[in-house]
């Protein structure tokens, strides 16, 4: 179908029951279909949004349009959890149904303040004309999980120096005060992080651009931005736009990173901090957000997917799925990823395999279709290893170290089906190292690898063929292995 402007805005209430059952029927037959990824029961699916703890639950939102896989108006989706495993479906949380977010209920974040949660984001709104105006907005959700939005919104358009590019408030609080920080693009055409700030969550007032800075191919939007301190250091992150690539990073369409330095000082903006690092290496990551849980952790949920390029379940009627957590660690000045020890839960039946290989293949064949997997790699000198996964059908996905070259590498190039050839279908980053330790879980359509204990992670979806599960080992130099193989 074509997707005009009128189908893109057109509400889920506008649709027949008829018609809304053939399309949750149409995508529950998508091969594609997630095992344990929160993915849309039809639509597409964007941003994490709320990312919080309420009540003894985790809360986690998402960016939804429910009519197709396409970028439609949005509506806050709403799942919640008790484990970070097991999600409840919570049905629709916010509706684009205000003046202020009549072309839809955008990105933001979720703070518990005494007995409630507050969502605040980013209500989207367009003229007769076609003209955009960002309003920054404010809903409650109480412990029966109702939710009233505000008669008004909290911050009305943007302010001098500014595009319409102006949202996804982030609020925290710091030092006594809130803060939100938005996301926004100057009148130069600049990526930027502006705050305001609030001693009652209602009157909020503009204090300026956090002071990063400038760099160059810094983009001209920073998208969904997100800030926390850990061990007496900063992390700010964002998504910009408008990168260009350089070398092996920066390949994907929009990018999805952070600068680490110093805590931002809040009373002056200024903020001194190191180059900007791409969080995730891999095809599919966009739009992470982070919270704190009771804890301590540091946690973080991404978008698995990008905006500005097709799906292949597109076909299907659904687009797109949220990563698994993660914790974030800041170690040695770099900040580790590392997936959270409950995702145990959905291990199955246990495999395990050891050995030693030298100038040779080893396979295993059709053991599971989805798993967690763990590999440890040790050499007296590490020169080539690969690991490759969902082989046969003339189809493999291949992940490598080499040594020589210093370099981790994803290959996707005979991975199965794609719709964005164009970005390439290789994607490396720098690495060193004397051992490697694999953990990677693979899910029917996606695969997220963290390296070495989280120090680089590549997440992307992966379109295979049903017959094509074999895995095989691959060694230049002499090394031992010790493989690990949950089902899930
Ligand atoms: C990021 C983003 C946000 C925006 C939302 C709209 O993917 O563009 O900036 O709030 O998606 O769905």
């Amino acid at each position: 179908m074509e997707w005009t402007r009128e189908a893109r805005y057109q509400r889920l209430a506008e649709v027949s029951e008829d018609i809304y059952e053939k399309l949750v029927t149409q995508v529950a037959d998508s091969p594609y279909r997630q095992k344990f990824h929160i993915q849309p029961k039809t639509g597409l699916l964007n941003d994490p949004n709320g990312f919080s703890f309420y009540k003894g639950r985790y809360h986690l939102f998402y960016q939804w349009f429910p009519l197709g896989p396409v970028h439609g108006v949005k509506y806050w989706y709403h799942m919640s959890s008790e484990n970070l495993v097991d999600w409840q479906d919570e049905g629709i949380a916010l509706e684009p149904d205000s003046f202020y977010d009549s072309h839809g209920v955008f990105s933001g974040s979720g703070l518990v303040v005494e007995d409630q949660l507050h969502l605040f984001y980013t209500g989207n709104t367009r003229t007769d004309d076609w003209v955009r105006i960002p309003y920054q907005c404010h809903a409650i959700m109480d412990a029966s999980g109702n939710i009233v939005k505000a008669d008004s919104p909290l911050i009305s358009d943007s302010p001098a120096g500014f595009t319409d590019n102006f949202r996804d408030p982030k609020v925290f609080e710091y030092q006594g005060h809130y803060l939100a920080l938005i996301g926004a693009e100057t009148s130069e055409h600049e990526g930027k992080v502006v705050y305001y700030k609030s001693d009652n969550l209602k009157d909020w007032e503009y204090q300026g651009i956090i002071g990063t800075k400038s760099y160059p191919n810094a983009g001209f939007m920073w998208e969904c931005p997100d800030y926390f301190e850990q061990d007496g250091q900063g992390v700010l992150l964002f998504s910009p736009q408008g990168m260009q690539a350089e070398g092996d990073r920066f390949q994907n369409i929009f990018q999805s990173g952070y600068l680490l330095g110093d805590p931002i000082d809040f009373q002056t903006g200024q903020f001194d901090h190191g180059a900007f690092q791409e969080l995730d290496k891999g095809f599919d990551f966009y739009a992470p957000q982070t919270m704190q849980d009771p804890l301590g952790r540091r946690l973080l949920v991404g978008w698995l997917g990008l905006p500005g390029v097709d799906c292949v379940t597109d076909d299907d009627g659904w687009a797109h799925c949220l990563t698994l957590p993660r914790e974030l660690v800041i170690e040695n000045n770099h900040l580790y990823q590392r997936p959270i020890p409950e995702l145990k839960a959905l291990r199955k039946a246990h495999h395990r395999y050891s050995g030693d290989l030298h100038e040779e293949t080893i396979d295993f064949q059709d053991i599971s279709r989805t798993y967690e997997l763990k590999l440890r790699v040790t050499a007296e000198e590490l020169e080539h290893f690969a690991l490759t996964l969902r082989k046969g059908h003339g189809e493999e996905t291949v992940f490598s170290y080499d040594h020589h070259a210093s370099k981790l590498e994803l290959d996707l190039r005979k991975s199965g089906k794609t719709v964005t050839a164009e970005y390439g279908r290789t994607r490396s980053c720098d690495f060193q190292a004397e051992y490697l330790e694999l953990h990677l879980f693979l899910d029917e359509s996606s695969l997220e690898i963290f390296v070495n204990d989280g120090h680089e992670v590549f997440t992307s979806r992966l379109f295979s063929h049903q017959d094509a599960n074999g895995i095989q080992l691959t060694s230049k130099g002499k090394v031992s292995y010790v493989l690990d193989l949950w089902e899930v």
